[in-house]
């Protein structure tokens, strides 16, 4: 059976910002074959616990808020939300998957790295960031529709 694209239940922006996810998720599959080489090959890399453990945490926060924000573009389509807000959230919700390997990479940016560098503060204000985004997701979902006085969303 042939499939209709416009039938598919997401707006324009969501399916560009769907697709900007998706190939970033190459990206993912980069760093993850970076990470195979280093294991296997640069015996620095293993020497170095905290090198090892803050690399393969950014490798798995961007795969991770890569696929939270796929799961979230339906959820944003269908809040209540003006247009400007809702690309708002989108963003807020995104930029965890920069933000978070960005503090992780650059905390530890080579194997010699004995203890974090200030760049894992970052992590402060992503999450600041992402818990809005996700608040304000929470709160466009439940809210009713102006003039609404009935049960029914
Ligand atoms: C070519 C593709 C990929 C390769 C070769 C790869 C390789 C790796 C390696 C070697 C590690 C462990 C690093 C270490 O322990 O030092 C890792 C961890 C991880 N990868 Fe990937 N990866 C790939 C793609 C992906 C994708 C597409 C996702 C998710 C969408 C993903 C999610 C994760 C997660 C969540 C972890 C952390 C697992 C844990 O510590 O328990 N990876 N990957």
């Amino acid at each position: 059976m042939d499939s209709d694209p416009s039938a598919f239940p997401l707006s324009l922006a969501s399916r560009r910002m769907g697709a900007v996810m998706i190939f970033s998720l190459l990206g993912v599959m980069f760093g993850g074959a970076v990470l195979t080489y280093r294991l296997v090959a640069l015996p620095a890399y293993l020497a170095s616990p905290l090198h090892q453990d803050l690399w393969r945490a950014g490798h798995a926060h961007a795969a991770l808020f890569l696929v939270l924000t796929l799961v979230c573009l339906p959820w944003i389509d269908a809040a209540r939300f003006s247009e400007a807000l809702r690309w708002g959230v989108r963003v807020l919700i995104s930029s965890a998957s920069v933000t978070f390997p960005a503090a992780f990479f650059f905390a530890a940016p080579t194997p010699a790295a004995v203890e974090a560098t200030p760049a894992l503060w970052l992590l402060v204000p992503g999450a600041i960031l992402l818990a809005s985004g996700l608040l304000l997701l929470v709160w466009g979902l439940l809210r009713r529709a102006p003039n609404s006085s009935h049960t029914h969303p």
